[in-house]
């Protein structure tokens, strides 16, 4: 752990989300991790005068793909600088009817697909190995926490939904969103693991603000993915994140 001053909120922005608005006496940390490099320098402030950390996932220029995110370092680094709890925001797709593009949810199950990643702090040679709970994948208080913030700022949020992790950075075929839908998922996205349970590996608060930036494939009867669409529709829901974390940090 770093001498710093606790961080009261620590935000992982994914895709679309580079920075946070509207935060005072800013500066930049770069953190050596024992995992290697974080994806990005992370930035502390001040928001309504609380600390706030803030690191972008893909780093400034979406430059890492979603299988390529150093996810280790990302959350050592943002725990050795004093955060406690971090909320994961992550462009996903919508399969639930009520999920549509433009749509702000914050997920309360997992389904992980992903592989490959480094899913693990004891995936390192002589580590003690932990088999953490990960019955409840987010923190319950910290998801009520975000859903009462929302309601605050005025921006609806749908409470709940089965969050699918998939490889990418390809989207994914019609056929693997219908076996998803059979699964129980209700969002797809390429970020949301191995994060989560890094987080709990380290007793971290975590939960995920998912923004929906289209239709997953073969739903809501569209014939392919449009990615201007998707970057339109991303702009619109992130536009409401600042909203919602400076009412959670009042
Ligand atoms: N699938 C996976 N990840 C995503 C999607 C999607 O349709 N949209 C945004 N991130």
């Amino acid at each position: 752990m770093s001498n710093d001053p606790a961080i009261e909120l620590a935000i992982v922005g994914g895709t679309g989300l580079y920075n946070f608005p509207g935060l005072e006496n800013v500066e930049k940390r770069a953190v050596d991790t024992p995992f290697g490099a974080a994806s990005d320098a992370i930035t502390l402030g001040e928001l309504h005068g609380k600390r706030m950390a803030f690191l972008a996932r893909h780093a400034a220029g979406h430059s890492i793909a979603p299988h390529r995110i150093n996810y280790r370092a990302n959350i050592w680094a943002l725990q050795h600088l004093g955060a406690r709890r971090v909320v994961g925001v992550n462009a996903v797709g919508g399969i639930r009817a009520d999920m549509a593009p433009r749509a702000l949810v914050v997920p309360d199950q997992i389904i992980d697909y992903t592989h490959g990643r480094f899913s693990s702090f004891c995936d390192v040679e002589g580590a003690k190995v932990e088999h953490v709970d990960f019955t409840e994948p987010y923190s319950a208080t910290l998801r009520a926490d975000l859903i009462a913030a929302a309601a605050r700022a005025g921006v609806a949020v749908v409470d709940g939904g089965c969050y699918g992790a998939t490889q990418g950075p390809r989207l994914e075929t019609a056929a693997e969103i219908a076996r998803l839908r059979r699964d129980g998922c209700d969002l797809v996205g390429m970020t949301g693991m191995p994060e989560a349970v890094l987080a709990r590996e380290l007793n971290i608060d975590y939960a995920c603000l998912a923004l929906v930036a289209n239709w997953a494939a073969g739903c809501g009867g569209q014939a392919k993915i449009s990615l201007p669409e998707i970057f339109a529709h991303l702009d619109a829901a992130t536009a409401q994140v600042p909203p919602i974390i400076s009412a959670l940090l009042v």
